[in-house]
């Protein structure tokens, strides 16, 4: 296994010119293979209120989920930084509520770093959580925990105003302590001009190529659902198309009567059934059985 990734580890890569590989992971089994295939970076999402629980927003997602689905990836991984998503309301309310809230992500969810979204209005509660030693990734741009004040998942930054204003954010998140930043849906020149202009990686999604790296959430860029295709996704599997194939072989080999056949089936030597004794039978304190054991003739 190649070095364990660290913050450090990320602002490395920035300063060496090589990309930052991030993906969404919710669970252990996707988080091993995610891991094993090279991700630097493994993120549990708030997207999972989406992509694993059908919500059409992040916004019901709590606090306990995010820990349950953290710990799960966490134990599926051995190399990525596993950042994990601070959820709506857990961090707006309080300086001091977001700090135990970081804290609890890393210490019952296992996770290295958290993220949150929002601009220098957070300035605040990332110092805070950073002075904790809780590394804080920022997030930027198309904020979906912010859908209601944005009016939907409408990219963001294109006139100059709000392109500055964006900018000026990314300024106040590095100043607060942000070891990283993602840019979420804004144009390829507002997020060149970021990514020069500060010294921690930004990592992108529906942001260009100028980012230090790239995200997507997993099951889009493995295909997993056909009605779901924005313009910053590129499918690179058509896992809807092999797991419905897959799972269509399946349920008619049952349907045909030749699955389970010899092959997946175990074997033993003859065996005789004995009708079990009455529960009344049994001597206080010996072990129950069901209603029939076998016993080898
Ligand atoms: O929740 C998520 O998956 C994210 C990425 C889209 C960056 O925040």
């Amino acid at each position: 296994m190649k070095d364990k990734v660290t913050i450090h580890t990320l602002k490395r890569l920035k300063q060496s010119g090589q990309k930052i590989t991030m993906v969404t992971a919710y669970d252990a089994t996707f988080a091993r293979v995610l891991d094993e295939a090279g991700a630097d970076v493994l993120l549990v999402g708030d997207s999972l209120g989406m992509v694993v629980q059908g919500h059409d927003s992040t916004l019901p997602v709590t606090l306990e989920q995010m820990v349950y689905h953290s710990t799960a990836v966490v134990r599926g991984t051995k190399r990525a930084l596993v950042v994990g998503d601070m959820p709506f309301m857990s961090y707006q309310v309080s300086v001091e509520e977001a700090v135990r809230n970081a804290g609890r992500l890393v210490a019952e969810g296992r996770v290295g770093a958290v993220k949150l979204e929002g601009g220098a209005e957070f300035a605040d509660v990332i110092s805070a959580i950073s002075r904790a030693s809780i590394p804080v990734m920022g997030h930027l741009g198309l904020t979906p925990q912010s859908v209601h004040k944005m009016g939907g998942y409408v990219v963001q930054g294109r006139d100059e105003d709000a392109a500055r204003k964006i900018l000026e954010d990314a300024i106040a998140l590095e100043r607060a302590g942000c070891f990283s930043l993602v840019l979420e849906g804004v144009p390829l020149e507002l997020a060149r001009q970021i990514t020069q202009r500060l010294s921690i990686p930004t990592i992108g999604i529906g942001a260009g190529k100028y980012c230090d790296g790239q995200v997507l959430v997993c099951y889009d860029l493995l295909g997993m659902n056909p009605d779901f295709k924005p313009k910053f996704v590129k499918r690179y599997a058509n896992l809807h198309g092999s797991i419905t194939e897959a799972a269509s072989a399946y349920f008619a080999e049952v349907r045909a009567g030749t699955f389970p056949d010899e092959e997946h089936s175990f074997k033993s030597k003859p065996i005789r059934l004995v009708a079990a004794p009455e529960p009344t039978d049994l001597a206080e304190g010996s072990e129950k059985l069901g209603p029939v054991y076998g016993a080898p003739v």
